[in-house]
Formats: C-alpha cells, sequence, structure tokens
C-alpha cells in the first residue's frame, strides 16, 4: 500500500513538472516571437490581455489551436483582426507541440496568480 501511494505521489509529481514545463515552453516562444510587445498580462495595451485572451478560449483550446495555425476565425476582437496577420505568419512554422505549448501558456493566463 505504502508503495503504491508513493508511486501515485510520484507520477503526480511528473505530471505537474510537465505541466509546469509546457507552460515555460510557451512562455519562451510567446517572448522570443515578440509577442509579449503588444499581449501584457492582465491589462489590454496594443492587443487583448493575455487573460482577455484566456476568459474567450478558455475550454476552446482547440480552436485557438486552429487560430494560431492560421485555420481559424478570430473570436476576441475581429474588427483588429488584421493586426494579427504578420503575427501568425512568424509562428506558421512552428512544430505541433510547439503550437500547443504556445496555447497552453496563452489559455493559462485565466489561472495564472499575477
Ligand atoms: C503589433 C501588435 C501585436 C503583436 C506583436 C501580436 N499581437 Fe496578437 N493581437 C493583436 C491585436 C490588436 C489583437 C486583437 C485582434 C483580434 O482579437 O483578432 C490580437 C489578438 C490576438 C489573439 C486573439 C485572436 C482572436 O481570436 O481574436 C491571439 C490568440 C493572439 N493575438 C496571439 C498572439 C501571438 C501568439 C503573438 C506572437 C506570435 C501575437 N499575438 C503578437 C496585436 C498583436
Amino acid at each position: 500500500m505504502k508503495k503504491l501511494i508513493v508511486s501515485l505521489v510520484l507520477a503526480q509529481a511528473f505530471l505537474i513538472s510537465n505541466a509546469v514545463a509546457e507552460d515555460k515552453k510557451g512562455q519562451e516562444i510567446f517572448e522570443s516571437k515578440g509577442c509579449a510587445i503588444c499581449h501584457k498580462s492582465d491589462i489590454d495595451t496594443i492587443g487583448p490581455s493575455l487573460k482577455t485572451i484566456a476568459t474567450h478560449y478558455l475550454g476552446k483550446e482547440r480552436d485557438l489551436l486552429s487560430y494560431l495555425k492560421g485555420q481559424g476565425t478570430p473570436i476576441v476582437d475581429p474588427a483588429r483582426a488584421s493586426a494579427m496577420d504578420p503575427q501568425l505568419i512568424k509562428i506558421r512554422s512552428l512544430f505541433e507541440d510547439e503550437m500547443k505549448a504556445l496555447a497552453e501558456y496563452i489559455v493559462s493566463a485565466d489561472d495564472r496568480p499575477f
């Protein structure tokens, strides 16, 4: 029984550290591609804040992934969607797992402590 508990705890710790690593990778991409210039954590500036974007996309991570791949429809501020066209081109060459990490990072803004 003790062994089982220990391995469950370890498995849990592994899952958490994995999630944290994903979040970090997403953040690195977000910063290195210049997204952070227009998107701040919790205040709308040139672009909507990560928090604003996250509230629109929470539970719709697949839609966000499609959007980032240039295959989706903008839902946050569609009237200004053209501002994102050159940005989406910048991330077109990301691998699938990098796209996912980026999407994860964006939606996790809703529960990230600031
Ligand atoms: C030059 C400023 C600027 C930069 C740089 C920028 N964005 Fe944006 N972004 C905007 C504006 C303005 C909007 C609002 C338009 C909209 O919501 O469609 C927006 C909207 C978005 C949205 C919401 C789209 C929706 O559904 O409406 C996402 C997601 C997003 N940006 C991600 C990114 C990512 C990822 C990067 C980096 C590759 C990035 N942005 C870089 C200005 C910028």
